[in-house]
């Protein structure tokens, strides 16, 4: 099928071409023996305007078409004399393919609310809101890859059903095909595993950073993108359950190489959306006014404020204690609202936080000299908290074998991540941007449900 994208037709220079477009109606009018629809392809923020003239054949058509409706337009691309686009489509022939119950179709012109547009997941993506949502994701994603490969960085592909649980949290779901009415028991009543599929207990992976160190201690510069797992029960406008990851690996590298590569990367991103999404961008700008093409501009070019975890408790200890729900004091972890506060109230832009209690972190993070805090660093962005967490990694055998005693880690399964401290150890480190957050943090949109085409969250699975 020979169509032009709407996208091309806006942007490029197709006066007095004859094209065909293909999209979906979003609206039309009729004034003064001409009639005008709104025609979108999910490819551009904005619509291609169709002309159709009553002399025109195609004109009878039209009477039929609802918004919502799928249609194919011929005809000659025009100066447009309106107010709002730079050319239209004077059309000499329409094609239906699947009209839209004009009563029932749940996305009439009146704006609606995004919990609304939830319950709809299979038709949001048709609004101006989710298109540019998706739209910024791809470029997203594409940037990604190309800010790794420009440096020399190895994709790998770190696998999605895993025997370990890198982050010793526990909020693994598991993957199982056991006959859920007859499960295979031991004695003392617990699930005997095994009977399962891989003759052990398995689950979803809540991180492949695991893997990707033998792959950075093997390959050099390594990292993944892809989904993540985690069964923890919070139902927050930052949580999802099924997120995806983006984990950079470095060999010979430390905390300092880490921070860099994570500045230098959120940078990248941020200059690529403001580079091809302006449309969006200044689109959220206008509906949502929780970002703006300004502050992205100082987000990819400013440096970032560095503090250690113990400067930012003595910030935090300054603000008035009744600003805060939850306490703040050495050793507990900073909460969403303790983040929210260095970000948006004290240093006004990104911070990235380092050398965290041991205790408040994960087994595998590099002790520091003073016995107490870790090689450690969250990045937190304005308005969401925690973008990134990373850290250099504990190279030391014995030290590290220690860590996972305290922390309750089963050494005996992880052999195989001691080798790397065995054979050739080295330091490295690496880094998780949770990708939902970064589009979140760039489009401003307030909630993490509708920055992914289909979110998981505790109680709900749709599709
Ligand atoms: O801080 P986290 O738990 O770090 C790790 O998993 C490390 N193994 C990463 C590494 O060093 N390779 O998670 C990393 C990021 C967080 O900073 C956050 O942005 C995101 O993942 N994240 C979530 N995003 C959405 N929903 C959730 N439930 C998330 N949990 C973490
Ligand atoms: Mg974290």
């Amino acid at each position: 099928m020979n169509r032009t994208r709407i996208i091309s037709v806006l942007t490029e220079n197709y006066i007095g071409k004859t094209v065909t477009v293909c999209g979906w109606v979003r609206s039309k009018r009729e004034s003064k023996g001409v009639a005008f629809v709104a025609l979108n392809d999910g490819t551009s923020q904005d619509t291609l305007q169709l002309v159709i003239p009553d002399t025109a054949s195609a004109f009878k058509e039209l009477h039929c078409i609802n918004t919502g409706a799928a249609i194919r337009a011929e005809g000659l691309i025009k100066k447009s004399p309106g107010k709002g686009q730079s050319c239209e489509l004077e059309v000499n022939g329409i094609t239906v393919y699947g009209n839209a119950d004009a009563e029932k179709y749940p996305l009439q012109k009146k704006g609606h609310t995004l919990e609304f547009l939830r319950e709809i997941g299979h038709l949001r993506p048709r609004t101006n809101t989710f298109g540019a949502v998706f739209r910024v994701r791809n470029i997203l994603s594409d940037a990604v890859h190309e800010f790794f490969q420009k440096r020399g960085f190895i994709w790998v592909h770190t696998p999605i059903i895993t025997a370990s649980d890198c982050e010793g949290a526990g909020d693994l779901f598991t993957v199982s095909s056991l006959d859920f009415e007859k499960l295979p028991m031991h004695e003392n009543g617990d699930i005997d595993f095994s009977h399962d599929f891989f003759g052990k207990r398995a689950f979803l992976t809540v991180s492949g950073q695991l893997e990707a160190e033998f792959l950075a201690l093997s390959l050099g510069d390594v990292y993944t993108f892809g989904p993540t797992f985690r069964a923890e029960n919070s139902n927050t406008s930052r949580h999802l359950s099924e997120f995806w990851m983006i984990e950079p690996e470095m060999a010979f590298a430390d905390l300092t190489d880490d921070i860099k590569l994570a500045e230098d990367f959120v940078q990248y991103l941020c200059s690529k959306v403001l580079e091809k999404c302006e449309k969006e961008i200044a689109f959220f700008q206008k509906f949502y006014k929780n970002t703006s093409i300004e502050e992205l501009k100082d987000l990819a070019e400013k440096p970032f404020t560095r503090i250690t975890y113990t400067q930012a408790i003595e910030e935090l200890e300054k603000a008035k204690k009744a600003e805060f729900e939850f306490p703040v004091k050495w050793g507990l972890d900073l909460q969403s609202e303790h983040e929210k506060y260095l970000t948006d109230n004290i240093f006004k832009g990104p911070v990235v936080v380092t050398d965290y209690p041991k205790e408040i972190k994960a087994f595998y993070m590099r002790l520091n000299e003073d016995g107490n805090t870790v090689a450690a660093m969250d990045v937190l962005a304005p308005k969401i908290g925690e973008i990134i967490g990373g850290s250099q990694r504990e190279e030391r055998l014995d030290i590290l074998k220690n860590r996972m005693t305290d922390a309750s880690v089963p050494v005996k399964s992880m052999e195989w991540y001691l080798d790397l401290r065995r054979y050739g150890s080295a330091p490295h480190a690496g880094f998780g941007l949770g990708f939902e957050r970064l589009v979140q943090y760039i489009t401003g949109m307030p909630n993490i449900r509708d920055v992914i085409p289909c979110p998981r969250t505790p109680q709900h699975i749709r599709f």
